[in-house]
């Protein structure tokens, strides 16, 4: 496989072609959710723009076929990850449970889920449910040897005992609380809208590698978008590949990681 570099393409394939067996320390997925067209309409929503509908062709799914499609992509994680590997997976409340199914089918074991508590969460416009505001990174692992940086997490813990040493992580939960990434984080388009209706927090990214993968480790993300997974990374030394099936946001990916200049997509 070709090392920090994004490739252009289905990931289902690509998976198979481009990425050796037993090769990969961790995967972030973060998947279609099967959402767009059903719901999530807001008009005035500042980060979408002006009127802002969660209605992208890569998200439209039947029921069957999505189940078919995420059990494929599932299966073909667990041939590339080593045996000490680990794959997280991004979801909601409307894919979490054939999520875990699926993959608890194909062989992994589920460690946590970790909630990402929105604190910016879209208002309750239905007004017939309680107000969500949360998405879950299921973490799933190969084998019992899989990495987790209890260390390096305890010196991310921005708690400290009085006489400012790292604390042990009773306070340092499964759970983490960020808005949906707006302001300088959020990649925009020259008519100032979000490129990408689901970029992800560069901080839920930066948890997740920090804590199951080292440096020089191999990180694969195969539904890229925007390539935060690659950014984040990079900054901390990892090596990474990206898949990405929509070329404008693969260029957008691009543009992001490696900048303008000479810049050749492919
Ligand atoms: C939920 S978004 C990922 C957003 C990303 N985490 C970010 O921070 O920007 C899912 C992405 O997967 C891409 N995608 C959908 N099906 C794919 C496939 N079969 N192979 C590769 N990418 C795919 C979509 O184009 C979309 O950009």
């Amino acid at each position: 496989m070709k090392i920090n570099h994004i490739y252009l393409g289905d990931c289902l394939k690509l998976m198979g072609q481009e990425i050796e067996k037993d090769s990969v320390d961790l995967i972030y997925a973060d998947p279609p959710y099967n959402l767009s067209g059903k719901t999530l309409t807001l008009i005035n929503n500042k980060t979408g723009g002006p009127f802002y509908k969660m209605n992208e062709d890569w998200d439209i799914w039947k029921y069957e076929d999505y189940l078919v499609f995420t059990e494929k992509w599932i299966a073909k994680s667990w041939n590339v990850l080593k045996s000490t590997g680990s794959l997280y997976i991004s979801c909601t409340y409307h894919n979490i449970a054939e999520i875990i199914f699926i993959a608890k089918k194909i062989g992994f074991k589920l460690n946590n889920i970790i909630t990402w508590c929105k604190t910016n969460a879209m208002p309750n416009i239905t007004k017939r449910t309680f107000t969500h505001s949360t998405e879950y990174v299921c973490w799933f692992v190969k084998g019992n040897k899989w990495i987790y940086n209890y260390k390096n997490l305890k010196e991310m813990n921005p708690h400290r005992t009085k006489e400012g040493k790292t604390k042990q992580l009773r306070d340092f939960l499964d759970f983490i609380e960020l808005p949906i990434v707006q302001g300088k984080e959020r990649l925009k388009g020259p008519n100032g809208r979000a490129i990408h209706p689901t970029q992800k927090p560069e901080k839920l990214i930066e948890l997740i590698i920090i804590a199951s993968s080292n440096e020089n480790s191999i990180v694969l993300d195969p539904f890229f978008g925007t390539g935060t997974t690659g950014i984040v990374a990079a900054r901390l030394k990892r090596k990474w590949v990206g898949i990405e099936l929509n070329e404008e946001y693969y260029k957008a990916a691009y543009k992001r990681i490696f900048g303008n200049e000479g810049v050749k997509y492919g």
